[in-house]
């Protein structure tokens, strides 16, 4: 049969309050102009982000009425740990409430100032947490990542020459190397298997951990099966395995390929490493085998972990976002091909040339994508990442709205919608106006910053 068919039926239903342009219109001007700041039942279809968004199945509710709450020993924290260690061979698991503070106990231990950590491309929140320790994050993904019309089955992938050179030059200051999969920041694009061992080889030669930032591990690992040499017939927990058997720890958001709605993890192999962050984690989350986390959080968590893995729905999920991607491609909206695992990406400078990249023209089609559909999408560019820690602004690498898809959340004709009002918008781009700062934070800004729309 052509037809992917979701792989799920519906038992319990959300209600989505319809509203009108004239309504967002005023809701969008309250809200300066930023989506952050919208009441989420004042928005149709919630493209902001796939974090902590999905439906949890039914198995998971099961497991969440058998989750332990004890203090110390849960034996949902041996669950949750024994299902990680399938996929995933660390010694030391540590659950943290959510992916940033996993990255906030490891770059309190490994950073500060003067160290550098380089990644394909680093999150905003790693950023952040580097950053906020004195140390500076380094972007090296490939060159064809940059390109967003290119065609490149591993956008994601690390630039390995330049991976080589830095630790050349700045190895004394290298605490590890981290490899984000799939490459949020950079269009959702996977990482092949054949870089990532190549990084872990540099990365050891050089006597440096790898640490991969695994949020969407079973997507990239779809792409590996689909795209990759002599990988079709092989099954993704397999593939998997074999992403992590070279590296040397991890950090994890359980909000995305887990189908958990909170949680996280932290992981690694070196001993002492693992103590200094349960002493941290003691004082900032919680008792190692809780963490931030309540024994039903951990249930959950457990048994996503083996849901995610499921080829069905790894196919309808990637398929999902392909035909999205293909429709706008069809009427000429320019976005990152191919299209990345989670989200579709659309490359707004392109999309609005005539709005300099100083005047946000990721923000003003996201504007626009709220204001014609009540569709909310998330700005990943300028706003994002133009404020550098000193306070100065440049133009980011790109500027692009995603429009994250939330897992085992929307049907087919919420993604038919989401079409529907980018061919309004085609109508009026040329009109639509930049954006200019009026209040903003010292870092990242794009969740709090209040914006108003440029007067032609
Ligand atoms: N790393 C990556 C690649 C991420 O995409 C995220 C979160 C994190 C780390 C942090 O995890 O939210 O659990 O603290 N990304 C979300 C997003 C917020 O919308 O892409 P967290």
């Amino acid at each position: 049969m052509k037809t992917i068919i979701e792989p799920f039926r519906i038992k319990v239903v959300e209600p989505i309050r319809l509203t009108t342009a004239d309504e967002r219109r005023e809701l969008l001007k309250k809200a300066g102009y930023n989506l952050f700041a919208l009441h989420a039942d004042d928005v149709m279809i919630d493209l902001l982000t796939d974090s902590g968004t999905s439906a949890m199945s039914a198995e998971q509710w099961a497991a969440i009425m058998r989750g332990d709450e004890s203090y110390a020993g849960s034996p949902s924290y041996y669950r949750f740990e024994s299902a990680i260690r399938e996929l995933m061979p660390f010694p030391h698991i540590i659950p943290t409430h959510q992916g940033r503070a996993a990255e906030a106990i490891l770059f309190s231990i490994v950073g500060g100032p003067g160290k550098v950590i380089p990644s394909n491309t680093h999150f905003d929140t790693t950023r952040g947490n580097i950053e906020g320790s004195g140390a500076t994050a380094v972007d090296l993904v490939i060159d064809e990542a940059h390109d967003t019309g290119l065609d490149h089955p591993f956008k994601g992938n690390m630039n390995l020459a330049r991976l080589e050179a830095l630790l050349e030059s700045e190895g004394a200051n290298v605490p590890l190397v981290m490899l984000t999969v799939t490459n949020n920041a950079g269009g959702g694009q996977p990482v092949s298997l054949e870089n990532i061992r190549a990084v872990a080889e540099i990365a050891h030669r050089f006597g440096k951990p790898l640490f991969i930032d695994a949020c969407r591990f079973a997507e990239n690992a779809w792409f590996i099966k689909c795209r990759e040499p002599g990988q079709d017939s092989r099954s993704v927990p397999d593939i998997v395995r074999d992403m992590f058997a070279v590296a040397d720890g991890m950090t994890m958001s359980a909000k995305k390929d887990t189908f958990a709605n909170i949680g996280g993890w932290l992981a690694m192999r070196d001993d002492e490493l693992a103590a200094a962050a349960r002493n941290r984690l003691i004082l900032t989350e919680g008792f190692p085998t809780y963490g931030g986390l309540a024994g039903r959080d951990l249930e959950a968590i457990a048994v996503g972990l083996r849901e995610i893995v499921d080829e069905h729905y790894l196919h309808y999920r990637v398929r999902t976002n392909e035909y999205i991607g293909e429709r706008l491609v069809a009427m000429g909206v320019p976005i990152v091909t191919p299209v990345g695992g989670h989200a579709v990406f659309v490359d707004a400078r392109r999309f609005l040339p005539h709005i300099p990249p100083l005047q946000y023209p990721g923000q003003a089609l996201a504007a626009a994508l709220y204001e014609h559909g009540g569709v909310r999408s998330c700005e990943i560019g300028t706003v994002m990442f133009g404020l550098r820690p000193d306070g100065s602004e440049a133009p980011a690498e790109m500027d692009l709205v995603r429009l994250a898809m939330p897992r085992r959340v929307y049907t087919q004709s919420h993604a038919d919608y989401v079409v529907e009002v980018f061919g309004e918008i085609l109508k009026v781009k040329d009109a639509l106006p930049g954006m200019r700062i009026t209040w903003q934070p010292r870092q990242l800004r794009h969740f709090t910053a209040r914006f108003e729309p440029i007067a032609a």
